[in-house]
Formats: C-alpha cells, structure tokens, sequence
C-alpha cells in the first residue's frame, strides 16, 4: 500500500514536472489578471492577430501577488495585468515582477504613469470625477477642495474612503496639499456626506438617482458601463441621471489612476511576454483596450470612445503615481483617525 501510493505520488509529480515544461515552453504568453477575462480578450486578440503569439488568461479574484508568488521559480506567469496604483504597486513590492527597459515602451508611455524602475506600465487610464444630479446641480465646476464646501451638507455620496480608488486620490492630495490640509479636507467631507460610505461607485450614482445625495465621487468608466447597460435598466437608469463633472487640483488637473501591465519575475516566455507589453504601449493597443473599459487611453492625444468623449474634456494630472502609491498608509491612516467610513454624524 506504502509502496503503491509513494509510486503514484511520484508519477503524479513527474507527470506535472513534463505537462508544466511543454505547456511553459511554448511560447504561449501567460496573463494572470484580475480583470474580467471580456475586458482584456480583445486586445489580446488584436495581439496575437499581428504577432501570432497566443495567450492563455487565468483570471483571479484575490490573491494574485500571493499565487505568483506562492509559484516561484516555476510560475507560468508571463505577465501581470490589474488595475489601479495599489495593485500594481504590490506586485512590485511583492517581488514577482521584474523590470523592463524598452526606449520604445517609455517613448509612447508618459512617465508619470509607469514604474521609475520598469516595473510595471499604466496603459489606460480613469478619472476619478464628480458625479452630480442632472436635475438638482446646476454647478458646471466643482474642484476636489469643494468636496469639502458647507454648501453640500448632508448632499455627498462616497464608497469607503479605505477603497483603492479613494485612497489613491486622498493620496494625491497629500502630495498636492500636504498632509495638515488634506486631513482639514477629509473632515469637510464627511461633514458633508449624506449617509455612511457603502457599496461602490455605481451604486454612489444610484443614490443620486434616488434622491439620497446631490454629489458623488466615482470613476469615469462605471458611468459608460452604466449608460451602456442593456441588461440592466436601473444601471442605465442611474448612468443618466448624473453629469460628469472633472474637480481639479489647483493645477486645473485632474486625478487619474491606471490599469496596467507588469513582467512576471520568472516569465517563462520572456521575449513574447515583452512584444505584449509593446503591442499595448503602441496607439491601437491603448485605443482597443480603453474603448473595450469606457478608459482613456494613458498617452495625451489619443481620443477616447464617444461614451467617453461626451463626459467632457479630461485634463489629467501629471503626478507621477509612484509619488501617489507613497503615500498610501498615510492616506488609510487619515481615513480612519477623521472617521470617514463612519459617515456624516459620529
Ligand atoms: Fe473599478
């Protein structure tokens, strides 16, 4: 019996030893995202359409830096493909990317949107705007130090201020603002919300709809997906009954965050996995990818869809957003000794 298992263990190993070599060798690129698999096939497809290179996805919802990093050496994990700074950042700080030089790549990519060391690369981007009731607000212009204006008492809407997405912006405020100011800021704006932070940012967007608040803070994107929602008519529903408004810094700019691309640390399939990351820095990658996400593509100059168009004219702040990523904890902290997620009244 011993004998019988120990041999079966064996073979099994030798089994996946061999599966593992041919399924890594043969030049297939491995993705590992965390997007919907629907929002990344098309510009793998428009990928392989012009390389011939074939790629594999494995999507996961949670725990993609620990599973590349649980893998190791024998990882089949070509590249990484997220969204947002925080994500990105810890697939650097995790130590399961690796870091790419490519003149090519840093010519068509900003600086402020990929790794100073090359460790990953922001290939579209999304706004983080305001959205307002078309019927109540009348406002054309609201900036980020506005959120924090007693005129909107009790009018604000929010998702948790420990979300990626409001920490990255919270974070981009200490940079322009430094701390002091920011943590005055956070306190109007909780002075201001409607109710507790809850749900995401749709659903910020659906509390407008219904009356609950007059102002919200949420992604460009969701308001396309919102518009565009045939299955779901509430969706559309709440889409059309806000406006877009891009709040600035006192540069007149706007907080942008990336979805992006890293190199594996130990890519199997190094030399196609770096023709990926140049097919999406090149123009048709960014424009594929972004139109397929309601994003921006990240290089200034090329148009967004038309959904995207009609929000209105970007401007994106030129903060690098490895500068942002620093000051993460700092931002979290902030969050929770203004008591942001307790809403309005505590
Ligand atoms: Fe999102």
């Amino acid at each position: 019996m011993k004998i019988g298992n120990a041999f079966k263990a064996g073979a099994g190993f030798a089994f996946a030893a061999l599966f593992a070599t041919s399924a890594l060798a043969d030049g297939t690129v491995n993705v590992y995202t965390y997007r919907q698999p629907e929002l990344i096939q098309p510009v793998l497809d428009a990928f392989t359409a012009e390389t011939g290179i074939k790629t594999e996805v494995l999507f996961l919802d949670k725990g993609l830096e620990e599973r590349v990093a649980a893998e190791g050496a024998n990882s089949p994990a070509d590249v990484i493909m997220t969204v947002d700074i925080a994500r990105l950042t810890a697939a650097k700080e995790k130590g399961i990317t690796q870091p790419l030089v490519d003149d090519t790549v840093n010519k068509l990519l900003p600086a402020e949107y990929r790794d100073p060391e090359g460790h990953w690369f922001g290939v579209t981007k999304r706004a983080r705007v305001v959205y307002t009731s078309k019927d109540r607000v009348k406002d054309t212009a609201i900036t980020y130090a506005d959120l924090a204006d007693p005129k909107w008492k009790g009018k604000i809407c929010i998702r948790s201020g420990q979300h990626d997405y409001n920490l990255a912006l919270f974070s981009a405020a200490i940079e322009h603002w430094g701390a002091e100011k920011t943590e005055e800021w956070l306190k109007g704006l909780k002075a201001n919300l409607a109710k507790k932070p809850d749900g995401g940012d749709r659903p910020q967007a659906g509390a407008i709809a219904a009356g609950e608040c007059d102002v919200a803070l949420g992604n460009t994107y969701y308001v396309g997906l919102m518009r565009t929602n045939e299955k779901e008519p509430k969706e559309k529903e709440w889409g059309n009954a806000i406006n877009v408004i891009f709040p600035t810094f006192e540069n007149g700019l706007t907080h942008v965050n990336i979805s992006g691309i890293a190199l594996a640390k130990n890519a199997p399939n190094r030399d196609n996995a770096v023709k990926l990351v140049q097919f999406l820095a090149s123009h048709e990658a960014q424009q594929v990818y972004a139109e397929k996400n309601f994003e921006y593509p990240v290089e200034p100059g090329l148009a967004p869809s038309d959904v995207v168009k009609a929000f209105g004219e970007l401007k994106s702040d030129t903060l690098p957003l490895a500068d942002i990523a620093k000051n993460r904890k700092a931002a979290s902290e902030m969050v929770d000794r203004v008591g942001l997620d307790d809403g309005p009244s505590s």
